[in-house]
This record gives C-alpha cells, sequence and structure tokens, in this order.
C-alpha cells in the first residue's frame, strides 16, 4: 500500500480523547431538536456550522454546551454514541475510549442513569456488532465546584462498573487540577483510573499537578508540557501518554496552523503521543482526517504513523489480553 491517504484509512487504531458530546454533527442536533421540540437559535445545517468559528477553548464551550442542550432522552444518548461508533469503526478504529460530561445533563434535569443507560447500550451494541472493544469516562466539569464533582461521583456509582476511568474538562485557565485533589482521591480510592486534560491552554505547572496531586495515568492534550524540559524528560520516563488533538489545537488556536503543531517534535523527544479527535463535529474531523492533516502539514514518516496507532493500543485502559490482540492486528497490517 503506497498510498499514504489508504493506509491512514486501513491502520487499526484506538481513540482515546473524544468526548461523545463533541460527536453531535449538526444535522442530528437539528433532528434532535425538532424530536424533543428543543428551540435553537440556528435554522439550518449551514447556520450551525457558520457560528462554528472559535478564537479559544472558552468560545467553543459555550456552543457546544448549548448544542448538547437537544440531548434529552436515553434514545438521543443512544444514537449520538452509535453514531460516533460507526464512523469510528469504518476509520478502523478497533478499540474507543469515550468521554461523557455528566454534569453538562445533570444541571439540565437530565437523570445520570438516562445519560448512562443510553451510551452503555450503544457501547454494548457497537462492541457486538462492530468488533469494537470499548470503554467509558467520565469527566467533572472544571469550571464548576469540587463539591458539585463529589455528587457527580455519588451519582455514578451504580454505575461502577460501567466506567473505567474519571477525567477532567471545560474551561482550564484558572481552574487547576489542585482544585479537585479531593474527588480524585476518593475516585482512586473506589478504583477508577483517572486523566485530566493539562496543558491545553494552562501552564506546564497543571500537567505537573495532574501527575502530583490527581495521580492521572495519562494526560489529555499535555503540548504546554513542550515548554519545560524536565517536564518533557519526567513524561519520556515514566511513559505518561498524552492524547494529542490535532485539529483541534489548530480550530481553537492553539497553534498559528497544522504546520506549526509539536505532534512530530513530540514523538522525536520520545514523548508517548497518540493522535485523537477530540470534538469531531465542531473541528472538522474524525480520528483519520487528524491522522490525514498532521502527516500532510508535518511530513509525517509511515514508522511515526505506525508509532502513533501503536502508541494508542498501548496507552488504552483495555486488559492486557484485549491490547495484545490489538497490537498484534496493527503488526500484522503492518507487515502485510
Ligand atoms: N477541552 C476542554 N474541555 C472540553 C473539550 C476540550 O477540547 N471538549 C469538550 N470539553
Ligand atoms: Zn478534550
Amino acid at each position: 500500500m503506497t498510498d499514504p491517504g489508504q493506509f491512514i484509512a486501513r491502520l487499526p487504531k484506538a481513540e482515546l480523547h473524544i468526548h461523545i458530546e463533541g460527536s453531535l454533527e449538526p444535522e442530528m442536533m437539528l433532528a434532535l431538536a425538532a424530536r424533543n421540540e428543543v428551540r435553537l437559535r440556528y435554522g439550518s445545517v449551514e447556520a450551525v456550522r457558520a457560528a462554528y468559528r472559535f478564537t479559544n477553548l472558552q468560545d467553543f464551550l459555550d456552543l457546544y454546551y448549548q448544542g448538547m442542550s437537544v440531548l434529552r432522552e436515553e434514545q438521543d444518548f443512544y444514537d449520538l454514541a452509535i453514531a460516533y461508533l460507526r464512523r469510528a469503526a469504518a476509520q478502523n478504529v478497533r478499540h474507543a475510549e469515550i468521554f461523557f460530561d455528566p454534569q453538562g445533563h445533570t444541571e439540565r434535569g437530565i437523570s445520570f442513569e438516562t445519560v448512562i443507560d443510553g451510551l452503555w447500550r450503544a457501547l454494548k451494541d457497537a462492541e457486538r456488532t462492530l468488533g469494537m472493544t470499548t470503554g467509558l469516562i467520565l469527566c467533572f466539569l472544571r469550571h464548576l465546584d469540587e463539591a458539585s464533582a463529589e455528587r457527580t461521583l455519588d451519582e455514578a456509582l451504580p454505575w461502577r462498573d460501567r466506567i473505567i476511568a474519571v477525567g477532567l474538562d471545560s474551561s482550564e485557565k484558572g481552574n487547576p487540577p489542585s482544585k479537585f485533589q479531593h474527588v480524585f482521591r476518593r475516585a482512586r480510592d473506589l478504583g477508577f483510573l483517572t486523566v485530566a486534560h493539562a496543558g491545553e491552554e494552562g501552564p506546564p505547572d497543571y500537567v505537573r499537578q495532574a501527575l502530583d496531586l490527581l495521580g492521572v495515568r495519562r494526560i489529555d492534550h499535555g503540548n504546554a508540557a513542550l515548554r519545560e524540559p524536565d517536564l518533557v524528560a519526567r513524561l519520556v520516563r515514566d511513559r505518561i501518554p498524552l492524547t494529542v488533538c490535532p485539529l483541534s489545537n489548530v480550530r481553537l488556536c492553539g497553534v498559528p496552523d497544522m504546520a506549526a503543531h509539536p505532534l512530530r517534535k513530540m514523538l522525536q523527544l520520545g514523548l508517548m503521543a497518540t493522535v485523537n479527535s477530540d470534538d469531531p463535529a465542531y473541528f472538522g474531523g474524525y480520528v483519520n482526517e487528524n491522522f490525514q492533516q498532521a502527516h500532510d502539514a508535518l511530513g509525517l514518516t509511515r514508522e511515526e504513523i505506525v508509532t502513533l496507532a501503536r502508541n494508542s493500543f498501548q496507552a488504552a485502559f483495555c486488559d492486557d489480553a484485549v491490547k495484545q490482540r490489538h497490537l498484534a492486528a496493527l503488526d500484522a497490517f503492518v507487515k502485510a
């Protein structure tokens, strides 16, 4: 296979940084708004897309929280997740770990149970019909207080066995990991793995705090770590994966353009980088478009692309037998 696009498309890969609410395509947003009689400020798919011009994370988050207001019933969460999983499977994503933002729904009066039942049913259907493996990661919204995160963790406990990890997302600046150290401590004591968005817009110290205070096993984004060689050395030494989201960084103006993206630099430094879509419906592409555009702009080699895919399985929170099976499929693909 000489065509890089074909190679990327067929390459087995894992996606570890995808907010399910960020996979809500404008078409589904309008359809669910009609089904649930939710009033949106947009009259057409084109109007929704035209609004997606962001200059920073907060610009995006304001529209992201508005968009998710159309999600009300268990079936809505099912429809959202199964649509993402079908697209992911078609892109040869063999394992997906999916973030969800329960507080974005419970704050609007939707029950935790409605959200998790719909998502869970989609994940199980995808495992059965698409042959993927999946996991759910509960994210706390960091612009809310720690007490709200604590209540959310309590609400999740009846579904403890459906959730592999907890994470931290939303507005990073001014909301350091230290704000959530107690709830993360409790989550770890309950057996959850932990991750956190850090160094997307926030400083390198937030990456350090995520490691030291939240005990995270992966850093979501992590770009700011590159500003501190000591921190890079620590991430390399401890093989802490970074779930990097190239199109997201471009669209939220974390980098001026794709040619300036640090993905290749990360690999050259020995960091365990992976490629992910973050909020594909808002940022103009799913995981393969992220691979493709990074490839085109940065001149990634085939070896580097395979390393990124291998990292994605190695960084996954699945059990070892599953991980080995995915890695063997990747090796077989590369050999063939
Ligand atoms: N960053 C922080 N919080 C988020 C994002 C993101 O890119 N997407 C959804 N919640
Ligand atoms: Zn994210």
